[in-house]
């Protein structure tokens, strides 16, 4: 397989929410040979596309879905460190770890998506999050033409986002290893109530039980295909404006953050503007978990957006909160 295919290459099978959009080029590196020798001809660079909207027809895509491979840097007695490619598929590589007896990420059990991207977003699921066990990541600066190793704290991740969102980093840094420090015990997170109460107390020492009641939690709320996982960010509201939401929203579920503030579910937000199920074209809000937006089939892009910004203009109409989307929307 060559690295760059030219001409109108079509992205269904690059993105998750298969929109019928193409591709000027498409660029699939294997190797980190490669990806140094071909980034400065890539605009946009993806991992399985799984949380991507292109609106248009885009110019040079590159995705790093085929850096593969993983090496064990250093263990001891309590953590392994373990470097691991970009291109490797996220919920594949849980449960390499859960097989080699590596732990903590279970709940983030078949999140879609490379290893890279989890970084990119700071992945996170039922109570869990990608950022503690983050320790550096390597990538391709195309700016400065140069292999760089970025420490975990100078990533910057916060909830569902990370410097490589920012314009100074985005499509500029391709992000290739991805070094992580799992323990070697496992100590199970059962605080997301719907995880603890389908987790078998009797199975509580199996890391696999907890990995599948995930994906099956998973299963009934999100759509197998045609998603981008939530489209909108849960909102982070200091406490006047929570206090100013609960006036109108007296029931609305919120959870406190470290740094004082609040995050609401945007998926209540939505759903008792009465969204749910709400359909332009073949775009729809997702009748079982109404923070995603699902491409039921054939939907356009055109029929996306609009139902994205019809689920903003009417949250904020009925709430007064602005949703930020959770997809990266190409182009912004
Ligand atoms: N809710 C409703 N109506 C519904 C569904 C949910 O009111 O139809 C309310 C309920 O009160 C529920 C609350 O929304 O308790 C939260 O719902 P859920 O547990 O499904 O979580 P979420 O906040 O909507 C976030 C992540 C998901 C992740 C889940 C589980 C974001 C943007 N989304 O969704 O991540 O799987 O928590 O931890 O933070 C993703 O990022 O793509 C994604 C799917």
């Amino acid at each position: 397989m060559s690295a760059v295919a030219s001409g109108a290459i079509p992205l269904a099978e690059y993105h998750t929410l298969n929109l019928p959009v193409y591709a000027e080029r498409l660029l699939l590196p294997q190797s980190e040979e490669e990806v140094a020798s071909i980034a400065d001809q890539a605009d946009i660079i993806i991992g399985e596309g799984s949380n991507i909207f292109p609106r248009k027809h885009l110019p040079a895509v590159l995705s790093t879905r085929y850096l593969r491979g993983y090496r064990v840097l250093r263990e001891d007695t309590k953590h392994v460190e373990v470097e691991v490619a970009a291109g490797e598929n996220w919920d594949a590589w849980v449960r390499l770890c859960i097989a080699c007896g590596w732990h903590g990420i279970e709940n983030l059990a078949a999140i879609p998506g490379t290893v890279g991207a989890a970084v990119v977003q700071n992945i996170g699921a039922y109570g869990v999050e990608l950022a503690p066990f983050l320790v550096s990541v390597r990538g391709w600066n195309k700016s400065i033409e140069a292999w760089q190793e970025i420490p975990a704290e100078a990533c910057k991740l916060t909830y569902r986002h990370s410097i490589f969102q920012t314009p100074e980093w985005r499509d500029k840094f391709i992000i290739t290893r991805v070094t992580l420090r799992l323990k070697r015990q496992y100590e199970p997170v059962l605080t997301y109530p719907d995880v603890q109460r389908r987790v078998d107390p009797s199975r509580q020492h199996d890391p696999w039980h907890l990995y599948q009641t995930v994906r099956a939690i998973r299963a009934e709320k999100l759509p197998a295909t045609g998603s981008a996982g939530s489209f909108f960010k849960n909102p982070i509201l200091s406490a006047s404006e929570l206090q100013q939401l609960r006036e109108k929203a007296p029931d609305v579920p919120f959870y406190p953050q470290p740094d004082g503030r609040y995050k609401v579910s945007a998926a209540w937000l939505i759903d008792k503007a009465g969204l749910k199920g709400y359909q332009i074209g073949a775009a729809q809000v997702y009748p079982r978990q109404p923070l995603v937006l699902v491409n039921t089939g054939g939907a356009t892009p055109e029929e996306l957006w609009q139902l994205a910004q019809y689920v903003q203009k009417t949250v904020y109409e009925r709430w007064g909160i602005k949703l930020e989307p959770e997809v990266r929307i190409i182009p912004e």
